[in-house]
């Protein structure tokens, strides 16, 4: 959109008063001109790229930095000028790369007319650039800007990932330089082939790459932008409005404000209008700040590293995510333990209180698949000790508990005291990070050795190993081997790996964090303002600490993000090679993107009130995009003491997270179930006992997970992403393309406001089809949460029970929600639930179910290989919803036997008002049927 006159007025008095100090003075104008004749010139409302986003600008301080200032509500006054007279330009020709692989061109910075570059907002910018373009696939691209010659290995995040590579045949996307002339702006598209809609586009300008401040700034298609974390999102869609989020690994609650959380996943997902999406992955693992614009449009800063990206062009929403997992990696497949109800709390006294918890659920006969353990029971807060006053006896609990079928789990954090043999011999074995530098050593750190010294949670000082070692993984996995030997865990949960070191900078007159480059960088990005002193380390170690091999070595300024990440690797492996053959769960609370190939997440330290609990469908739907869907909040809450109420729904949500656990804050009330038998139990076992029947459902989607990338917990956008209000829809979730979760999320609500899309729906509950379509409001008694099966799926079901140890041995069931073609598909995945590597052995079943024509048929369609016996139960009920009409005769087939075998009358029953067909027939797992409805 051009400017209107008076912007263009406007903004030549701006420039007029900015250049009357500056070295840039005759030339700015003579270059507004020049792009005025050859560039439309972008608006300057709604897509103002702040220039120095967290100082006090005033006209003339602004002016004289060479920006543009004027005072608008609602838009930044100090803005930068367009490609003009910022950005880089073109500088030499384009060069292709072989096979139609891409591209590359070499960029320089603006110039003047005598040829000197023009402004730089925090000095040190890069003259020379290159930026390449690399056609990965038919649906992918990459794009990287790195200064010429250099080594890129170096800039790049030490992240494995794999770069997709085919064969361009039928290529989806024009990637385009707009401009080719030497000295014309840089200005780059990259189209949808299909719809001409342009889904990057860098004309707004204001692209810089200097060695500690990079940024590019794009026009979006559209206003559907989601993703981008962790941070706490008000909404999933998000806000337009020059909404600034910072990216930055922080211990820190999830508070109402736009804060840096726990993880860094610089990714995000746009809605073209037409629904189709596209992703776009940001390469990078320092300090990033997002920026919306409402044009719409988003500017990223960072601190370091290059800017480089992988954009995928779906065009479905799955598909997308899918994309991205290819770079990325497929998540973990979690042991079939880890889907059942998890009880944990922060603050049992002794092994005594862990007792009388498991009791007390058992009690009130709640499924409960894993007991916890959190920093109580060790010895002074020390990894791999065992206070032997409180917890001597947890060994033996943990035994005993074992034989009924319930799992044990134990926390570690990362942060080692410095007063005990597993510290002596990480000194040993040079595990812990250094001081980069001798000098930029605080007084109170040890003079013997560089080791940086913290604190966290243990009663001495601590030091925080380095998990990009080699050393590293051998002692943790060492560590963990030796406490296994005493304690018989199933699966391990790292926390405080952000990583999190207590107080730095606040308590003494000397700063912990000497002043630095690194430390105080010059522009410190959002996180510097999120913390107590306003600095990057608060709350971590100094950007100056060194991680990595002595050949490797990288600042923490660097690899911050990524310390999470590098643990959870390492303990995957140490769980693997210590429960040997068991596949194990790893739950890491600092994260990045990747980390769902190793391990799941909670939502962090969130609060026992109803907005945590509604925000919890926010982070799951965004983790799931993250390819993370081995995720959930604390239910009932955790800073806080929670209320029978909240807690009693937050048990029915939390039935519906793919890691359902109630976990609690030292200090607070008991929150576990059989506190209030009545309510929050009865409520919460009715809500689990369904999650248990549905497992089979929800562990075939963590398959589809693992080996394609889909999601487990899914927005209702993804499966309906043409129709615009189901793309802004985050009170509600499904769980695949076939279950919608409608949770009330308010007090004292016993109906709910939901949004049903133009489909066939059922009511789990009833059977009955769903008339009402696209906002309702339904009733929902306290102890009721609603669900709705999509008609077109047959889900598999298992009776449930106490635990996944006593329902993997119960018969199967079906689930099957009829379209309104009277067909349905679907499919289940099975295998021992714990071994490792059972998909890439083979040693798996794949039944698949159809329905059409009146005709069912259930087929084996992958056999396990022969050292995993094979499914053992029966199915023995399918329950059928919107069936037309009564059937007279039902015939079963089997792929072994010839005889047709006609189902007596009194094995299925037919309820006309709900059209609900049931059939009570034992079906083999191991064969295949045919099932005739006449
Ligand atoms: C912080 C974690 O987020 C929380 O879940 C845990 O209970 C405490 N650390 C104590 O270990």
């Amino acid at each position: 959109m051009a400017p209107s006159a008076s912007t263009k007025k406007k903004r030549a008095i701006f420039i007029g008063i900015g250049v009357t100090l500056m070295l840039v003075v005759i030339i700015v104008p003579i270059s507004i001109e020049l792009s005025q004749e050859k560039n439309e010139p972008r608006s300057t409302i709604n897509n103002r790229i702040e220039c120095f986003p967290f100082k006090n600008m005033t006209s003339d301080t602004c002016t004289k930095a060479g920006c543009l200032w004027e005072v608008v509500s609602g838009q930044p006054s100090c803005f930068l000028p367009d490609t003009s007279v910022y950005g880089y330009e073109v500088n030499g020709p384009v060069t292709n790369i072989p096979n139609n692989k891409g591209f590359s061109v070499d960029l320089r910075r603006r110039r003047s007319a005598d040829g000197t570059p023009l402004f730089s907002l925090y000095g040190n910018d890069v003259d020379e650039i290159t930026f390449e373009v690399n056609y990965h696939t038919d649906n992918s691209l990459g794009m990287a800007f790195y200064p010429k010659g250099a080594n890129r290995d170096q800039l790049r995040p030490p992240v494995a990932i794999t770069v997709p590579s085919a064969t361009i045949t039928n290529q989806r996307y024009e990637a385009k330089l707009v401009n080719t002339g030497i000295g014309e702006p840089f200005n780059f598209q990259i189209i949808r082939k299909s719809s001409g809609v342009v889904i990057f586009d860098t004309s707004m300008g204001g692209l810089t790459v200097s060695k500690q401040f990079l940024m590019i700034s794009t026009t979006l298609p559209s206003e559907y932008l989601y993703g981008f974390g962790e941070n706490t999102h008000d909404t999933f869609l998000h806000d337009m409005n020059y909404r600034m989020w910072p990216i930055f690994t922080r211990d820190i609650s999830p508070i109402d404000e736009d804060v840096n959380l726990y993880g860094a996943h610089p990714f995000y997902m746009v809605c073209e209008n037409d629904g189709s999406s596209h992703g776009v992955f940001f390469y990078n693992s320092h300090s990033i700040d997002v920026t919306t614009m409402p044009n719409p449009g988003i500017t990223l800063r960072t601190i370091g590293g290059m800017l480089e990206f992988f954009v995928f062009l779906g065009p479905e929403p799955e598909s997308v995510v899918k994309q991205y997992s290819d770079v990325i990696g497929r998540t973990f497949m979690p042991p079939y333990f880890a889907l059942g109800f998890q009880l944990s709390r922060w603050g049992y006294k002794n092994t005594g209180e862990i007792q009388q918890v498991i009791d007390r659920t058992r009690a009130v006969q709640i499924p409960h698949d894993i007991q916890y353990a959190d920093i109580d029971y060790m010895d002074g807060r020390r990894d791999f000790t065992i206070d032997p006053v409180n917890f001597g006896d947890l060994p033996a609990l943990v035994d005993e508990v074992k034989k009924g079928g319930l799992r044990f789990v134990i926390i570690l954090d990362p942060a080692i005291a410095n007063d005990y043999e597993t510290y002596e011999r990480g000194v040993a074995l040079s595990v812990y990070a250094e001081w980069a530098n001798e000098t930029l050593k605080p007084d109170d750190q040890p003079t013997e050795n560089n080791i940086i010294i913290g604190n966290v949670w243990p009663d001495n000082k601590t030091a925080f190993p380095d998990f990009f070692r080699d050393s590293t993984k051998q002692w943790w996995t060492e560590e963990i081997r030796l406490f296994y030997e005493r304690l018989k865990f199933d699966a391990l949960w790292i926390d405080m790996n952000e990583v999190a070191n207590f107080d730095t900078n606040q308590y003494s007159d000397k700063l912990y964090c000497p002043p630095n480059q690194w430390d105080d960088p010059p522009y410190e990005t959002m996180a510097a303002h999120t913390g107590p002193t306003n600095r990057l380390s608060d709350k971590t170690i100094c950007m100056v600490a060194k991680f990595g091999e002595k050949n490797d070595e990288r600042l923490n300024y660097e690899v911050h993000n990524l310390y999470g990440y590098s643990q959870s690797i390492v303990t995957q492996e140490a769980a693997r090679q210590v429960l040997t053959g068991k596949r194990s769960m790893i739950l890491s609370r600092s994260t990045f993107a990747g980390s769902g190939k190793y391990t799941g997440h909670w939502l962090g330290d969130n609060f026992s009130n109803w907005k945590n609990m509604a925000d919890s469908i926010i982070g799951m739907m965004e983790f799931n995009m993250f390819g993370m869907p081995y995720i959930g909040a604390d239910i009932c809450g955790f800073v806080l003491n929670t209320t029978e109420e909240l807690c009693e729904r937050w048990m029915e949500i939390g039935a519906f997270y793919p890691f359902s656990r109630n976990h609690n804050v030292k200090d607070a009330i008991d929150q576990d179930p059989g506190v209030w038998p009545d309510t929050v139990a009865a409520s919460g076992r009715k809500a689990l006992n369904i999650r248990y029947r549905l497992l089979p459902y929800l562990y075939t989607l963590f398959y589809d997970s693992h080996t394609t990338g889909s999601t487990v917990v899914r927005p209702l956008y993804h499966e309906f992403s043409q129709d615009r209000k189901a793309r802004s829809i985050d009170k509600q979730f499904m769980w695949g393309p076939a279950l919608l979760i409608s949770p009330v999320l308010q007090e004292g609500k016993v109906s709910v406001d939901v949004y049903i899309p133009v489909d066939v729906w059922y009511d789990y509950y009833t059977g009955i089809r769903v008339t009402v379509l696209g906002s309702t409001t339904l009733s929902a008694p306290r102890d009721h949460i609603n669900l709705h099966l999509r008609g077109g799926y047959i889900l598999p079901a298992q009776k449930p029970d106490l635990n996944t140890m006593l329902s993997r041995q119960n018969n199967f069931e079906l689930l099957v929600p009829l379209n309104d073609q009277n067909s349905a598909s679907g499919k289940m995945f099975w295998d021992d639930g714990e071994s490792v590597n059972t998909i890439e052995d083979g040693l798996y079943q794949i039944n698949k179910f159809e329905l059409s024509n009146n005709v069912l048929t259930i087929t084996v369609e992958k056999e396990s290989a022969s050292s995993w016996p094979g499914i053992v139960q029966k199915l023995d009920t399918i329950e059928f919803m919107g069936w037309p009409s009564p059937p007279l005769k039902i015939t079963v087939q089997s792929n072994v036997a010839e005889d047709i075998i006609i189902i007596d009358s009194d094995k299925y029953f037919y309820v006309a008002e709900s059209k609900r067909l049931t059939l009570l027939y034992e079906f083999d797992m191991n064969q295949s049927y045919t099932v005739k409805f006449e």
